[in-house]
């Protein structure tokens, strides 16, 4: 038998096979194959996040801090691909637009996953609006709330027995526990660079108040910048600045909620 060689360990037959423009345009590849990175990055985050979980439970934060700093990464170079579609002209994406029908990133099954992995399963108006819109589907119903991040921040406070301002008070004194805390803070702005450049990128293409092909468009990807995976870290921050001597200027809100 022959040594495993480098095409069938990545199975690239298979992988390179996977891209099949269904116009002749010449920009539609890049767009496809920028879609698919996307996906397998997804794809990875998830399996990623399920490694933070097992690491939490066993009370190894080290490593799920180190875990989540991976996916801090692959989030990190998100606004970067979404550039390689900004070098579409939006006269070039419109030859071949039409074809794509009602096919938009609206239907990521996996995108949700990351969402509700994350926490944003909490948020009841964010899992409405999914199923309003018919995007809440089998798999994403078995996602439990409580399976998310979001989630597990907290056990592994209430685990560190004391409260989330007695930690950001203290830092120095819950090390690890508040690694951790800030690594996902890190990963929700991350998420948050994500939405922003992606609107920037359906703004240049389609423009601001045109319909998306999933019949959206940018004023509802505007909406969804409102998002934060982790509100009570956000808001232990106007805590910090009250014990500094600070003031507020409205009542502590963690960032907008939809
Ligand atoms: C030419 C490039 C792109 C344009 C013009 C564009 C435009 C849009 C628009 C207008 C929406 C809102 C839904 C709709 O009306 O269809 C949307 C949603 C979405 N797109 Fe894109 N997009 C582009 C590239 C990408 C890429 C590369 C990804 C990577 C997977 C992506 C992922 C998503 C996701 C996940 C949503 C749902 C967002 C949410 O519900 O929060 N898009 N896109």
């Amino acid at each position: 038998m022959s040594p495993r060689s480098y095409g069938d360990y990545l199975k690239l037959p298979q992988l390179l096979s996977s891209q099949s423009p269904i116009t002749d345009e010449h920009d539609e590849m890049q767009f496809i194959v920028v879609h698919q990175i996307f996906e397998l990055w997804f794809s990875l985050i998830l399996f990623e996040m399920k490694a933070i979980f097992s690491s939490l439970e066993q009370g190894e934060v080290r490593s799920a801090t180190r875990t989540l700093k991976r996916i801090d990464k692959i989030t990190a170079i998100f606004p970067h691909y979404l550039q390689v579609l900004g070098t579409m002209r939006p006269q070039d994406f419109h030859l071949f637009r039409g074809a794509l029908e009602g096919a938009s990133g609206l239907q990521s099954e996996q995108f949700r996953e990351v969402e509700l992995v994350s926490g944003l399963g909490e948020e009841s108006a964010y899992v409405e609006g999914l199923r309003k819109s018919g995007h809440w589907t089998e798999k994403l119903e078995k996602r439990l709330p409580e399976d998310s991040l979001r989630v597990a921040t907290r056990r592994l406070i209430e685990r560190e027995g004391v409260s989330l301002e007695e930690i950001y008070a203290h830092p120095d004194d819950h090390v690890e526990t508040h690694d951790f805390l800030e690594a996902c803070l890190d990963y929700d702005e991350r998420m948050q660079e994500w939405r922003a450049a992606h609107l920037r990128l359906a703004e240049r293409m389609i423009g601001s108040g045109a319909l998306g092909t999933g019949g959206m468009g940018a004023p509802y990807l505007r909406g969804t910048m409102r998002f934060r995976f982790f509100p009570d870290l956000w808001k232990v921050r106007d805590q910090v600045t009250v014990s500094g001597g600070g003031k507020l200027a409205g009542p502590a809100s963690g960032g907008e909620k939809r």
